[in-house]
């Protein structure tokens, strides 16, 4: 291929990424469900790889885990294998679209075996579950899709245990991508202690923990 146009390729996506940032800095919609094929897509998957996805976010067998903003799916059924028959995943998200897409992908013969996983359809704000019911909740590029952060962030330590975990996970192609710095200040703020940050800039992944009272942050 001529430099010319390896040029051209690689400006038309610099220039398409920075457009992409800056209209979706002007909205705080959620992500079109007709991008949920892209985001459950095996070229996604090679740039950020579930594997990793599962191994940042403190996932262990017989947890019960809150995936918030499952989108399509491209992380749950991972999740969903990983922590086994004895846990329960509970996947989360504002749009039937985008949840739809997700009981297709369970609905097909490889994801038959999965038996653990239901579906919500709710927002962030009210979440439909009691006080302390899990033990890791868990975002894959949705924070920064919802309007006050603070106030979903606050109703995830709820429904988290004591000493319980969120995650947050970022990747820099994401149109809404907030440095980590932003994620820890957005998850102290939320009261939430940090526990640990893996990764690099270009696809990172924040471990919180709920304090085990209100006393202690770290
Ligand atoms: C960019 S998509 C990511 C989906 C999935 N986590 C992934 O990584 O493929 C963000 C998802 O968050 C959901 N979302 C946005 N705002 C939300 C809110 N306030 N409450 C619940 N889900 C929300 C959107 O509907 C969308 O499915």
């Amino acid at each position: 291929m001529a430099m010319e146009t390896i040029l051209v390729i690689i400006g038309t996506a610099v220039f398409v990424l920075v457009l992409l940032r800056v209209l979706r800095k002007s909205t705080s919609l959620p992500a079109p469900a007709y991008i949920g094929r892209l985001l459950d897509s095996g070229f996604r998957h090679f740039f950020q790889p579930p594997r990793t996805v599962v191994e940042r976010s403190g996932v262990a067998s017989g947890m019960t885990v809150m995936e918030l903003g499952c989108g399509s799916g491209a992380y749950t059924t991972y999740i969903a294998r990983a922590i086994g028959e004895e846990g329960k995943l509970f996947a989360v998200d504002i749009q039937s679209a985008m949840l739809r897409q997700l009981e297709r992908k369970l609905s097909r013969e490889e994801n038959k075996d999965i038996k653990n996983i239901e579906l919500r359809e709710t927002n962030a704000y009210e979440l439909p579950f009691a006080d302390e019911s899990f033990d890791l909740a868990y975002m894959v590029t949705v924070l920064m899709e919802i309007p006050d952060k603070g106030r979903s962030l606050r109703e995830v330590k709820r429904v988290l245990k004591p000493g319980g975990i969120l995650a947050v996970t970022e990747f820099f192609p994401d149109p809404d991508y907030p440095c980590r710095s932003t994620v820890i200040k957005l998850g102290m703020r939320a009261g939430f202690a940090l526990d640990e940050s893996e990764g690099n800039f270009w696809n990172y992944t924040v471990r919180f923990r709920k304090p085990l009272s209100d006393q202690q942050k770290d």
